[in-house]
C-alpha cells in the first residue's frame, strides 16, 4: 500500500510522467450522457427490494419554546397512513452536522422554526404530507431571539473559538490615527440558503439489524459514523450510498435529518421508506450561512501603500453549535499592511443554525475586502488594479509565512487585458445608453487550498479494465471524470477503460466533496494507487518503472509492446493509495487566486442592474480537465452574481421563520440573468500542495465576484451599497435626479 504525507514539496508528480495525454483536456463527463438521459439514480430514485412507503417530516411551527405534547390520533386515522412517529428519542433536533458524534436529538423543545419533531409514513407522498400537517403539537412558546439587527449589539468575542482565531499584528488603531488616507467602512451580508437543485432525500432499507441509506450527501464516511452514533447501531451496521448528487453546496456535507427519520420510520413499519424534504421545508431543515457584519479598516501612506488592513466581523449562530462563519479566512493573506486586525464576534439567533455554505469565509469575507479596496483606490485617485498591485505582499503578513504559488498579479494583468479594462471611466455617470448607465469594476478572488486524508483502491482486472473505488462523491463537479483521467493518465489507459465507483461508505474513505479539497485528496489517493499498479506492471514486464512506458492500454519496454490485459490475465492487480496532509500545509500559505472584471448596465429609472460582461482569470495549480474546471468556475461566478444582486434568506422577526422559503422567492440567477462568461486558467504547478500539484477550484469562482459587481455599479452610477444584496431599491435611493 502506497502512503504519502505532504511533508515536503513533491518532486516529479505521477502526472508529469504520464504519456496518455488526457490530463487537462476538456473531456466530457464520463457519466454526462447518462445523466442528461435521466439514467442515473439520484437519492430518491434508487430501486430497492420491498414495497416502498413514503415519509414526511413533521416540522415545528414555532421558532422557540417547549413541546408539551403531540396528538397523532387524527393523522393515524387518515387514508394510507402507516405510522405517525413522535415517540422516538432519536428524532434529531439538529438539522444536520459534520462531526462524527451523534446529531442533537429530542423533540421536547424547539430552538428553530421548522425543526423536525417526528415523521409520518404512508403509502403515498400526498397521504403522508396531509397526515403530517394533521399532527397536533401543543407548544409552550418561549421568547426566541429572531431579529438579526437587535442581537448584534450583544455579540461576544470568539477569540480562539472561531474557525479563524482572532489575530492582530502591530497596532491598527495607531496606524489608522496617523495615516493620511484611511477608510473605516461596514458591510453587511444576509443569511444564505444552499438552494441545491436536488432536495435532500433518503431511502432507508433494513435487513435485520443492518441499515442501508441511499441519500444525497457530500461526505459518506463521516455521515455513516454520525448515523450509527445517532441511532445507536454497531459501527458495521450501517451503509450510506450516494453515487449521484444534484448539488450540495455544503448543505449536504453532514448527515441530514432525512436519513435518521427515514431509518426510524423504516424500522418501525418493517418496510423501506423514502423521505424527501420538501423545497419549503429545506430552508429550515438545513443549516444556513450566517449573516455577517464586516468592519473594514484600511490605512495608506501618501503613496497608496497600505499601512493598516483589518476586518472585524460579527456573525450569528444558534445556541451551542460549534460552527462560525470564518469571514476573514481568505482576507488574512490577501494584501499588504504592517498593522492588521482580524477578529470575529458572535451572537445568538434562534433560527436554523449556521454551517458551511459555498465557500465558507471567502464568499462573504472577500465582499467586504474588495469593496473597501475599490473605495480606497478611489480616495487615492488610483486605478483599482494598480492599487492592488502596489499592495501585493511578498508573504502572508498575518501568519508570517511564505506563499506556495501565488499569481494574483498575473491574474489581474491578464484579466485587465482580456476584458479591455482601459475602457473603464475613472469617474461614475460618464457613459450611458438610453436609460442604462454603464460601469466597470474588478475584484480579486482567493480561496484557501486544503488537503485531507484520503484513500482509494484500484484494480486492473483480467481483460485490462481499471476499476477505482473510493467513497469520494461527485456533487455535480466532475469527480468521476477527473479520477478516470488521473488513473488513465498514469496507467496509459484511454478513459473508457477506467471505471470509477464513488459515494459508498463501504469503499475506502476519502473524506468526500467539501472545502474545495475533494479533487486534491481523492485524486492523490488514486494517483498513489495507480503508481503502485505501475510498479507491479513493470515487474510483470521484467523491467523497471523508469524503462516502462504505458500508453493506449499497452505496456512498452525495450522492443516489447504487451496489452496490459495480458499482464493481468492470470492475476488481477489490486493496490491502495493513501494521502495524508503534512508540514507543507503549515509552512506555506496555500491558496488559489483569481481576478474578476465585470461590466454592468444600471437603469437610471429603476435602479435595476444587468450584468453585461464578465472576464475572470484564475491561477489554481494544474488544471485536470479544462471543461469541468471552467464549469466549476462559472458555477461559482453565477452564485456570486446572485449573492451580489438577489440572494437573501429573509427572517420574519415575529416567528423566526424564513419568509421566502422557496425558489420563487429566494432569488438565484437564471439563464437570462447571466451573459457569456469568459474564464481563463493560467498555467501553474504547485509542488507544495499535493502529489498532483493541483489546487481546489470548487469555491474559487464565487470569491470576490460580488464585489466586482458592486464596484461596477458604483462606477456606473456613483452609488455605493453597503448592504448586500444590491437590490434595485437600494441603488435607486442613491441615484441623483439627473441619472433618470
Ligand atoms: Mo463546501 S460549503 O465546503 O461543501
Amino acid at each position: 500500500m502506497s502512503e504519502y504525507k505532504m511533508d515536503q514539496p513533491v518532486g516529479a508528480s505521477p502526472l508529469d510522467r504520464g504519456v496518455q495525454g488526457i490530463i487537462g483536456e476538456p473531456l466530457n463527463r464520463v457519466e454526462g450522457r447518462r445523466k442528461v438521459a435521466g439514467d442515473v439514480p439520484y437519492a430518491a430514485d434508487h430501486k430497492v427490494e420491498g414495497k416502498l412507503a413514503v415519509g414526511v417530516a413533521i416540522c415545528s411551527t414555532i421558532g422557540f419554546g417547549r413541546v408539551k405534547g403531540f396528538d397523532t390520533s387524527k393523522a393515524e386515522a387518515m387514508p394510507g397512513v402507516l405510522a405517525a412517529i413522535v415517540d422516538d428519542p432519536r428524532i434529531p433536533r439538529e438539522t444536520a452536522g459534520f462531526s462524527d458524534e451523534k446529531l442533537v436529538t429530542g423533540n421536547d423543545r424547539v430552538d428553530s422554526y421548522g425543526q423536525s419533531l417526528g415523521v409520518v409514513v404512508a403509502e403515498t407522498f400526498e397521504q403522508a404530507r396531509a397526515a403530517a400537517n394533521a399532527v397536533k403539537v401543543e407548544y409552550d412558546p418561549g421568547e426566541g431571539r429572531f431579529d438579526a439587527g437587535a442581537g448584534r449589539g450583544g455579540a461576544r468575542p470568539l477569540g480562539d473559538e472561531g474557525m479563524v482565531p482572532d489575530t492582530t499584528v502591530g497596532d491598527i488603531d495607531a496606524a489608522m490615527a496617523s495615516a493620511p488616507h484611511t477608510l473605516d467602512r461596514t458591510y453587511e451580508t444576509p443569511s444564505h440558503a444552499h438552494a441545491a437543485m436536488e432536495p435532500h432525500a433518503a431511502i432507508a432499507v433494513w435487513e435485520g439489524d443492518s441499515l442501508t441509506v441511499y441519500t444525497s450527501i457530500q461526505i459518506t464516511s463521516g455521515a455513516k459514523k454520525k448515523l450509527v452514533n445517532t441511532l445507536g447501531l454497531g459501527s458495521d451496521k450501517a451503509r450510506i450510498v450516494s453515487p449521484y448528487i444534484g448539488g450540495g453546496f455544503g448543505g449536504k456535507g453532514g448527515l441530514g435529518t432525512e436519513c435518521v427519520l427515514a431509518a426510524i420510520a423504516a424500522k418501525r413499519i418493517g418496510r423501506p421508506v423514502k423521505l424527501v424534504i420538501t423545497r419549503q421545508q429545506l430552508f429550515h431543515l438545513v443549516y444556513r450561512r450566517s449573516d455577517t457584519v464586516q468592519r473594514m479598516r484600511l490605512a495608506c501612506d501618501a503613496d497608496g501603500r497600505l499601512t493598516a488592513f483589518g476586518q472585524d466581523s460579527i456573525v450569528s449562530q444558534n445556541d451551542g453549535r460549534p460552527f462560525y462563519e470564518p469571514v476573514p479566512l481568505g482576507s488574512l493573506a490577501l494584501y499588504a499592511g504592517a498593522n492588521r486586525s482580524f477578529t470575529t464576534k458572535a451572537y445568538t439567533l434562534n433560527i436554523p443554525h449556521c454551517g458551511s455554505v459555498r465557500a465558507p469565509g471567502e464568499a462573504v469575507g472577500i465582499l467586504g475586502v474588495e469593496c473597501a479596496m475599490d473605495e480606497m483606490a478611489e480616495q487615492l485617485g488610483m486605478d483599482p488594479v494598480e492599487f492592488r498591485k502596489l499592495n501585493e505582499p511578498e508573504k502572508d503578513l498575518t501568519r508570517n509565512r511564505p506563499f506556495s504559488e501565488r499569481q494574483l498579479v498575473q491574474c489581474m494583468e491578464e484579466g485587465a487585458r482580456r476584458f479591455g479594462w482601459e475602457r473603464r471611466n475613472a469617474k461614475p455617470l460618464q457613459e450611458r445608453e438610453g436609460e442604462w448607465w454603464i460601469g466597470r469594476g474588478m475584484a480579486a478572488a482567493i480561496r484557501v487550498n486544503m488537503l485531507t486524508n484520503a484513500q482509494a483502491r484500484l484494480r486492473i482486472e483480467p481483460g485490462g479494465k481499471v476499476v477505482v473505488e473510493t467513497d469520494m462523491t461527485d456533487i455535480g463537479t466532475g469527480s468521476y471524470t477527473i479520477l478516470s483521467q488521473i488513473a488513465g493518465e498514469i496507467l496509459g489507459m484511454p478513459i473508457e477503460s477506467v471505471e470509477v465507483r464513488l459515494g459508498d461508505s463501504l469503499f475506502p474513505a476519502a473524506f468526500g466533496s467539501g472545502g474545495s479539497m475533494g479533487a486534491a485528496s481523492s485524486g492523490s489517493a488514486v494517483a498513489l494507487a495507480a503508481e503502485d499498479a505501475v510498479a507491479e506492471l513493470a515487474a510483470r514486464m521484467g523491467t523497471s518503472v523508469k524503462d516502462l512506458t504505458l500508453k493506449d492500454g499497452h505496456a512498452i519496454a525495450g522492443n516489447r509492446r504487451v496489452p496490459v490485459g495480458d499482464l493481468v490475465a492470470q492475476k488481477t492487480i489490486e493496490t491502495t493509495g493513501t494521502i495524508k496532509p503534512g508540514a507543507m500545509a503549515k509552512q506555506y500559505d496555500q491558496a488559489a487566486y483569481g481576478a474578476h472584471f465585470v461590466e454592468v448596465a444600471v437603469s437610471g429609472v429603476t435602479g435595476e442592474t444587468r450584468i453585461r460582461k464578465v472576464t475572470s482569470v484564475f491561477a489554481a495549480g494544474r488544471i485536470l480537465n479544462a471543461k469541468t474546471a471552467r464549469s466549476q468556475a462559472i458555477g461559482g461566478i453565477i452564485w456570486g452574481i446572485g449573492e451580489a444582486l438577489t440572494e437573501e434568506a429573509v427572517t420574519d422577526p415575529r416567528y423566526g421563520n424564513f419568509a421566502n422559503n422557496d425558489l420563487a422567492e429566494y432569488h438565484v440567477p437564471v439563464h437570462a440573468d447571466i451573459p457569456h462568461l469568459d474564464v481563463t486558467f493560467l498555467p501553474e504547478l504547485d509542488d507544495k500542495t499535493n502529489p498532483l500539484k493541483i489546487k481546489g477550484i470548487g469555491e474559487l469562482g464565487i470569491a470576490g465576484i460580488g464585489a466586482a459587481v458592486n464596484n461596477a455599479i458604483y462606477n456606473a452610477t456613483g452609488v455605493r451599497v453597503y448592504e448586500f444584496p444590491i437590490t434595485l431599491d437600494k441603488v435607486l435611493a442613491g441615484l441623483p435626479a439627473e441619472a433618470a
